[in-house]
């Protein structure tokens, strides 16, 4: 048994369709490494009682040897006590023919509650990455009601469009997907977001003198990547849940750990103004991180078709801050 001392991860929504894919990642060592023991605090709201009871039993079933705890709560007070990661998913997922930002009247009040909680409960070292949609927006949210808590803790999630992205790219240029690198996604998840092609490479090369077709890169490649959530949700009846609990994992383990030399990860920070993006909204970048500390990339060139697509993309999260502004007020 590992002699570290355990870290407390909250998940809300553990008893919903990404949480059943989460969990089991969590408890099996793949977000935190083989060494660190996890308490898990499942965060769920009432009505979904009996089914955490479930997710617990199984989770005691599987008897990883890396989980020190199950904690099951009903309130983000209780669920939030001491956690040094919350991993915010629950809240409700889109249908089909809706755009994301069209649940921000039902989930956005949720994160108020939430971030008022993780301010008063979580521990001093706390991070957290929200995943419920609308999320750049949602954890804007929950950041603005936990003044306390630093701003560079703050994470939303586009990690699932990058790895969207690569796929795509190394689809078309008929290589493997860990050949793909320098891929950031900007601004929103929404149908807005930007995968910069233009920087990013394959094999080292840049994407442009690997895959020449630039009608395919700035029309049907973007348009992918954007409209993939939809897509699932077409044909699957229900939005993408492992590949997202998947995107969770990479996320947390891509901040946790060294950016390879020369490489970006990708996920919504609060700006700081860099590239000209408004202060404090949350906003993709393309970022890299020692494994404690991250920052945003400086210097990546941005050719007048990027800056049209991030300036669209930043557009569309301050209408969306304003409406919540208005809304929350
Ligand atoms: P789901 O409906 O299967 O599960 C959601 C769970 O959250 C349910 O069990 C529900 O009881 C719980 N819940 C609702 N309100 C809660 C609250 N206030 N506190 C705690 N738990 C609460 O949905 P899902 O498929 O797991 O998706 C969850 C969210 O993640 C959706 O908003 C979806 O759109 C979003 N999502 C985001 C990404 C991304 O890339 N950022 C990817 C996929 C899904
Ligand atoms: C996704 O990108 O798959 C999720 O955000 C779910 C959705 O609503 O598209």
């Amino acid at each position: 048994m590992s002699t570290n001392s355990p870290i407390r991860v909250a998940i809300t929504g553990a008893a919903g369709q990404i949480g059943y894919s989460l969990l089991f990642r969590i408890a099996s060592g793949a977000m935190f490494g083989p060494n660190q023991p996890v308490i898990l605090h499942l965060v769920e709201v009432p009505q979904a009682e009996n089914a955490l009871k479930g997710v617990a039993m199984e989770l005691e079933d599987c008897a990883f040897p890396l989980v020190q705890g199950i904690v099951p709560a009903f309130s983000p007070e209780e669920g939030f006590k001491g956690v040094n990661w919350a991993l915010l998913v629950g809240s409700v997922p889109r249908k089909q023919g809706m755009e994301r930002k069209e649940l921000l009247g039902i989930n956005g009040k949720i994160f108020v509650g939430q971030g008022k909680a993780l301010e008063k409960n979580a521990a001093s070292d706390i991070r957290v990455l929200v995943v419920g949609n609308p999320c750049n927006t949602n954890c804007w949210i929950a950041k603005e009601n936990a003044p306390g808590i630093p701003s560079n803790r703050w994470f939303a999630m586009t990690k699932l469009d990058e790895n969207r992205a690569k796929s795509q790219l190394a689809i078309k240029a008929g290589v493997h997907v860990s050949e793909v690198t320098n891929l950031a996604i900007w601004g929103n998840h929404s149908a807005t977001q930007y995968p910069d092609f233009a920087n990013a490479k394959i094999q080292g090369k840049p994407v442009t003198s690997v895959i020449t077709d630039q009608a395919w890169l700035e029309g049907d490649f973007i348009k992918t990547v954007q409209q993939r959530g939809a897509e699932i949700i077409k044909a699957r009846g229900l939005s993408s849940a492992a590949s997202a609990a998947n995107a969770v994992v990479d996320t947390v383990r891509s901040l946790t750990t060294p950016t390879a030399s020369g490489d970006c990860t990708s996920v919504a920070v609060c700006s700081d103004g860099s590239y000209g993006i408004e202060k404090g909204i949350m906003t993709s970048f393309p970022i890299r991180t020692d494994g404690k500390n991250w920052e945003i990339i400086q210097g990546v060139p941005v050719s007048a078709f990027s800056r049209a697509k991030i300036d669209a993309t930043v557009a569309e999260l301050v209408e969306e801050r304003d409406t919540v502004k208005l809304a929350l007020a």
